[in-house]
């Protein structure tokens, strides 16, 4: 197995392994992604279970909360996440649209910890999937940012209202990685809602400046699919956005989640 590192500030490819036969290469995996934060695994031919069984490594695949009709009809740890129309119904979630940076199911309480999407079918053009480093991020706040960040929480509302648990959740704006034990900045823009203690204007001039601040080119990795890769990431160290891609292409992937506590 080889490991290397994209040269951005997060994220290696990982290459001389099949995922179908793990065992061995388990533990260095689990160490290459507490180091790197995303992980490329090129050429790859997963089934369902093989993806699941995969993302074992990762924590408890979970049958997805929110992309509920796209959840595969054998194997309900795998959602759909595709624009491809079938019979006049989309065969998976989020369409063709561009999606600005987020962190998966903030929403909740105990949110996404890491994603897997392994690659069927991928445009030829568009479609380009970026991850930011909320550790690069972190570094690079200056120690009066620090100060009036410590202690700050950010509640996370879904725009669906059923999604939301009462009371909402709330997470740190500082945080420290359960696993590797590094602190990183969180704040996903999607669902963030209010900074409590601060009023409405302020919290949000501070919430724009600081996703300004953790996605800076210098923090981001730009990957552009082929079909058979997986890729696997941390979602409490990175941030994640996709570029929007023509209606006449077709992208199919397969997505696995595990949920996971944000902060040690
Ligand atoms: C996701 C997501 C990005 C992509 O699956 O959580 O944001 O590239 N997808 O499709
Ligand atoms: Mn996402």
């Amino acid at each position: 197995m080889e490991i290397t590192p994209t040269g951005a500030a997060l994220g290696a490819q990982v290459t001389g392994i099949d995922l179908t036969k793990l065992p061995p290469a388990g533990a260095a995996i689990r160490e290459a992604f507490l180091e790197h934060s995303v992980l490329l695994f090129p050429d790859q031919t997963l089934s369902k279970h093989e993806q699941v069984c995969f993302s074992t490594l990762f924590g408890s695949p979970i049958v997805h909360p929110t992309n509920t009709r796209d959840r595969d009809a054998e194997v309900p740890e795998v959602t759909l996440i595709s624009n491809v129309v079938d019979d006049g119904e989309p065969i998976g979630a989020l369409g063709n649209r561009e999606l600005e940076f987020h962190a998966d199911l903030v929403f909740l309480h105990v949110p996404g910890s890491v994603s897997v999407l392994h690659c069927l079918e991928a445009p030829d053009s568009g479609g380009d999937t970026y991850w930011s480093s909320n550790y690069a991020a972190r570094d690079a706040l200056n120690a009066e940012i620090v100060a009036r960040l410590r202690g700050r929480q950010v509640v996370y509302i879904h725009r669906n209202p059923s999604y939301n648990p009462d009371p909402p959740a709330r997470h740190p704006l500082l945080c420290t990685h359960p696993e590797s034990k590094r602190d990183f900045l969180f704040v996903s823009p999607s669902s963030a809602d209010s900074i409590p203690g601060m009023g409405d204007e302020e919290s949000r001039a501070l919430l724009d400046e600081l996703l300004d601040h953790a996605t800076q080119e210098q923090f981001v990795w730009r990957h552009r699919w082929s079909p058979g890769d997986v890729v696997v990431w941390d979602n409490r160290s990175t941030l994640h956005r996709r570029d929007g891609f023509g209606a006449e292409y077709r992208r199919v992937m397969h997505r696995t989640q595990m949920l996971g506590p944000l902060t040690a």
